[in-house]
């Protein structure tokens, strides 16, 4: 009887401490950014309002960019470049621009800045047409006048699949 009380003890023991132990462990759970479904009928402040969710979330832009931050850093700060996106190339238009330098982001490199930026319609980070479109919308709110819907086409736009 006796032993079979220290057994009881001694198992209690033994799992209390891998229990203890396994609730020092940090349990992190990774959920994939949550991206908000694009709809047609979408108004404008909505495909915004996507835009910036994919700016911080699926499009890791946040991970080099600032947006209105007070020092310039590695990269070009996004603030206010809905306002100079349409004298930046000649010949192009704010959308236009905006549209090159996601797609193609080494056809021009802002002064004072290297090459580097990753082209965002490709993997890893892979965004798709509409959430380019709700990008472009969102960069443009930066200091410019937002145009662009779900129905806006680009010419980097690929074949629907
Ligand atoms: C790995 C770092 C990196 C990531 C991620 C990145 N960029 Fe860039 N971006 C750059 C660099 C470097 C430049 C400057 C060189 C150039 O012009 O290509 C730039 C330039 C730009 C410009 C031109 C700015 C101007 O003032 O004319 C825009 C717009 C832009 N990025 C938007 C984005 C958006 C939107 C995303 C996310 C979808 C993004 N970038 C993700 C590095 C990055």
């Amino acid at each position: 009887m006796k032993t079979a009380l220290k057994l009881l003890l001694f198992t209690l023991l033994v799992t209390g401490f891998y229990t203890y132990i396994g609730q020092m462990v940090p349990q992190t759970e990774v959920h994939p950014p949550k991206t908000r479904e694009l709809r047609a009928d979408m108004t404008q402040d909505e495909l915004i309002e996507a835009g910036q969710e994919i700016v911080g979330g699926k499009g890791t832009c946040l991970g080099c960019h600032t947006i209105g931050a007070d020092k310039p850093g590695r990269f070009p700060d996004l603030g206010g470049v809905g306002a100079r996106a349409g004298s930046r190339k000649p010949g192009l238009t704010d959308v236009e621009y905006l549209a090159e330098s996601l797609y193609d982001p080494n056809a021009f490199i802002v002064e004072g800045y290297s090459p580097g930026m990753p082209q965002i319609s490709k993997s890893p980070i892979g965004l798709t047409d509409p959430e380019i479109l709700a990008v472009i919308a969102y960069l443009q709110s930066l200091g410019g006048e937002p145009s662009v819907t779900l129905q806006t086409h680009l010419k980097q736009a690929r074949a629907p699949k």
